[in-house]
C-alpha cells in the first residue's frame, strides 16, 4: 500500500517549528484545495490520525511543483500520503501534507504500456487494464492503495509485486523539478524501493496482452481468497509486519495466542493475525502499544524479531 507516505525535503533544511506565516507563503497561489488543521483520520484507511498543519490537494503536477518550491524556500517539510499502509500518530504531522488524490489520469501508450498518475487507486487501474485485456496487475486485486504508494513500498502479494510491472517512474524532486527515472535505476526489494528523493507523481507500467476472461478469473478467485482470510470490513492498514524468511507473521502471531488481543479499540484481527483493526475509536497510541506487545510476545516465544511493514509517521 502500502500504500504509505513519501517524505520530501530534509537535507537538513526542514524546520520542526512552522509559523502560520510560513505556511501562508508555502500555499500562496496554489490552485488546489488547501485545508489548515485537516484531521488526517479522514484521509487514512485506518481512520486514525491527528491533524496536518496544512493539507494540500494539488490539481496537477505543476501545482505540486509550485508547492514544493515554496516549501523548500520556507524550509517547511512536506509529506505525501497515500493513506492505506499508514498509521498517523495522534499529534498529527507538522508542515505540509500532500494528497495526490486529484492526480488521477490514466493514459494508454503503445505496446501494452500504461501511464498512471500517482493518485490513481489500484482498483481503478486494474479495471482499466481489464477492459484493454492487459495482464500484470492481477496481484493487486483488493488492494485499496494508490499507484504511487504501491511503487514507494513495492507493494505485493503472493501473486506478484509492483516491481514486476514498473517501466519508469516520474518524481517531483525536493526542488520541485520533474524527473523521470527508468526501472533499472530503481532498487526494488521485498516491500521496499530505493527511488530518487521526492514525490512519485506517475508511473509507466509495462503490461502484457492476455485473454480478458482469464484475467478476470484470476482476480475473482483472488478477491474471494482475500475476503475469506482478511478483515476487509473493518478499518485497517493492511499487514502490520513483513513476513520473516521461511515463515509468515500471521502464523507466528496466531501461534503466540494473540488473535483478538486488544488495547483500547485497536485489536489484532480475529480473522488474520497480521492485521490490526480499528473497532471504532482506536487512537494511534492504542495501535502502537498493541503492535509493541505483539512484537515483544512473538520475540519472547520464538526468538524472531518481526519487522514493521506498516509505516508510522507524525509527531511522536
Ligand atoms: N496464517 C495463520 N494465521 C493467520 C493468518 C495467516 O496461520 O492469522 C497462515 C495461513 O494459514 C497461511 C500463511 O499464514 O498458511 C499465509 O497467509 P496468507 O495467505 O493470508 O498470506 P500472508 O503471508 O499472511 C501476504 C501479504 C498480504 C497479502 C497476502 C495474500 C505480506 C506481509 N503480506 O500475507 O499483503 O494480501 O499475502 O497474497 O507480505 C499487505 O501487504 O498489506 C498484505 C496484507
Amino acid at each position: 500500500m502500502r500504500n504509505g507516505a513519501q517524505r520530501q525535503s530534509s537535507s537538513g533544511r526542514s524546520r520542526a517549528n512552522t509559523s502560520s506565516h510560513d505556511l501562508q507563503a508555502v500555499v500562496a497561489g496554489l490552485r488546489g484545495e488547501v485545508r489548515f488543521g485537516a484531521p488526517l483520520r479522514d484521509y487514512t484507511s485506518f481512520r486514525i490520525g491527528g491533524p496536518a498543519d496544512v493539507l494540500v490537494i494539488p490539481v496537477d503536477v505543476d501545482d505540486l511543483s509550485r508547492l514544493i518550491k515554496q516549501a523548500h524556500a520556507a524550509k517547511v517539510p512536506v509529506f505525501a500520503i497515500g493513506g492505506t499502509n499508514l498509521l498517523v500518530r495522534d499529534q498529527g504531522i507538522r508542515g505540509v501534507v500532500v494528497s495526490l488524490s486529484r492526480l488521477k489520469a490514466i493514459k494508454d501508450e503503445s505496446d501494452g504500456v500504461i501511464y498512471a498518475e500517482g493518485g490513481v487507486v489500484m482498483p481503478t487501474l486494474m479495471r482499466h487494464a481489464i477492459t484493454r485485456a492487459l495482464s500484470g496487475l492481477e496481484w493487486a486485486a483488493g488492494i485499496p492503495g494508490t499507484v504511487a504508494g504501491c511503487v514507494v513500498m513495492n507493494a505485493g502479494t503472493r501473486l506478484g509485486e509492483m516491481k514486476d510491472a514498473v517501466k519508469a517512474v516520474r518524481v517531483v524532486d525536493p526542488l520541485g523539478r520533474v524527473i523521470d527515472c527508468p526501472a533499472n535505476a530503481i532498487q526494488f526489494s521485498y516491500r521496499r524501493a530505493l527511488l530518487p528523493r521526492g514525490i512519485v507523481v506517475g508511473v509507466w507500467l509495462q503490461l502484457k496482452p492476455a485473454q480478458r476472461e482469464k484475467i478476470e478469473r484470476v482476480i475473482k478467485e483472488y478477491l474471494r481468497y482475500r475476503k475469506n482470510t482478511q478483515p476487509l470490513t473493518l478499518p485497517n492498514a493492511g499487514c502490520v509486519f513483513k513476513n520473516p524468511e521461511h515463515n509468515t507473521a500471521g502464523r507466528l502471531i496466531e501461534a503466540a495466542g494473540l488473535k483478538g488481543a486488544r488495547v483500547g479499540d485497536a485489536q489484532v484481527s480475529e480473522k488474520h493475525a497480521n492485521f490490526v483493526v480499528n473497532l471504532g475509536q482506536a487512537s494511534a497510541g492504542d495501535v502502537i502499544a498493541l503492535i509493541k506487545k505483539v512484537g515483544r510476545t512473538v520475540e519472547q516465544q520464538t526468538g524472531i524479531t518481526l519487522e514493521l511493514e506498516l509505516k508510522i509517521v507524525g509527531q511522536p
